[in-house]
């Protein structure tokens, strides 16, 4: 039995995270696995309410749960920042989630805006490290609001967490037999100080993997390359912000926002699965969100509990329900998102 957290957030994200947990519970009905679901109501309505977003003590309640499933956090009656700092990032923070898990594979080539890619040509996993860089919150404004004013955000880069996150690349690419080449992603060129240091942990970690490829992309570079050959990539280990960045093009070229999926991973602790896309105010309460990247976030925390077949059968149910069109209107479709979330039950 599985204790996962639900934090459903913002927006979109309880119309899409129901459609995952439908999914999971279809799984359960024909399966050994089991699941139990607890709701915790973090987001814009509890912060409006109370002034809170997440407790020391709804913390040491999410530290017992076996894995937390989240939709998205971000409400335009909340100032930025605050909800995705003060919920997203922290919990990333305090569960130490230093890997942000980001696979990049086109389920079907009907949907990629790239021409004469196939399959196999764009399907590869963004290793983004998830507790540092500029995302660390150091910094601050001087004289605000004046003609004078400053302000300054600090990029952190320790050599412990940079070189934690590209060991993982590395042991990732190591313990799979169809990838076999680390490209790390970053601005050596003009960060010299904070990407001298990734430069240097690199080298020196591949040094004990002799049998993996290395490869090194500066990131403007890596953008271009994203478009024009995808398949030159397997596994691609960025800092926080460029990893922020590259999988939303990522997203794109593997068919839309709606399909692409992220994992908070604390390979001893526990771990955060989620879409990559936001709380997407523009559609919320229409019943029209893609249930999809929700729904292969959670066969994403099945594979990283440890049942990669369970997950396989729900990514297979997924990309059946893109070749049968059975999708929402963003992938050309004309189901809502519970219709979309039960067609994909229905297949497993
Ligand atoms: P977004 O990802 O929410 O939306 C970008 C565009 O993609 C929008 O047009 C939206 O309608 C569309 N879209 C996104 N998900 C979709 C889905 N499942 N189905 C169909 N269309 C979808 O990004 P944004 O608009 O820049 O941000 C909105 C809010 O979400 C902001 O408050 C932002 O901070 C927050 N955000 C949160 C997370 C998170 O919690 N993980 C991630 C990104 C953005
Ligand atoms: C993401 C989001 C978050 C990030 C924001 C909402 C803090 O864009 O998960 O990609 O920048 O990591
Ligand atoms: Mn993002």
């Amino acid at each position: 039995m599985y204790k996962i957290a639900v934090i459903p957030g913002d927006g979109i994200g309880p119309e899409v995270t129901e459609e995952g947990i439908k999914v999971l519970e279809a799984l359960a009905a024909d399966s050994e696995l089991e699941f139990e679901f607890e709701y915790f109501n973090l987001g814009a309505d509890h912060y409006l309410e109370t002034g809170e977003l997440v407790t020391d003590e709804v913390k040491e309640e999410l530290a017992q749960f076996d894995a937390i499933y989240l939709g998205a956090v971000g409400d335009p009656r909340v100032e930025p920042g605050v909800l995705e700092k003060g919920i997203l990032l922290d919990l990333r923070f305090t569960f130490d989630q230093y890997i942000n898990l980001r696979p990049i594979k086109l389920l079907n080539e009907d949907f990629t805006p790239l021409k004469d890619k196939a399959g196999g040509d764009i399907d590869f996993t963004v290793v983004r490290e998830n507790t540092e860089g500029l995302y660390a919150g150091f910094g601050g404004v001087l004289k605000k609001d004046t003609p004078d004013e400053v302000a300054t955000q600090e990029m952190v880069n320790t050599r412990k967490g940079v070189e934690r996150v590209i060991r993982y690349a590395f042991d990732y690419v190591q313990d799979r037999d169809e990838v076999d080449k680390v490209t790390v992603c970053d601005k050596r060129n003009v960060l010299t100080y904070a990407h001298g240091l990734w430069q240097r942990a690199f080298d020196d970690v591949a040094k004990d993997y002799p049998e993996v490829e290395e490869d090194h992309m500066l990131v403007d570079a890596m953008t271009m390359k994203m478009v024009r050959n995808p398949e030159d990539f397997d596994v691609v280990v960025t800092c926080n912000m460029f990893g922020d960045i590259i999988t939303d093009l990522g997203a794109e070229i593997q068919g839309g926002m709606g399909l692409a999926v992220s994992g908070n991973i604390n390979p001893d602790g526990v771990s955060m699965f989620e879409p990559v896309h936001g709380s997407a105010p523009d559609i919320a309460g229409e019943d029209i969100a893609n249930p999809t990247a929700a729904i292969l976030a959670a066969a994403m925390m099945v594979e990283v509990l440890g049942h990669a077949e369970e997950a396989d059968r729900i990514e297979t149910a997924v990309q059946q329900a893109l070749t049968d069109n059975k999708t929402t209107s963003d992938m050309g479709g004309d189901l809502s998102t519970a219709e979309a979330g039960d067609y994909i039950s229905s297949l497993l």
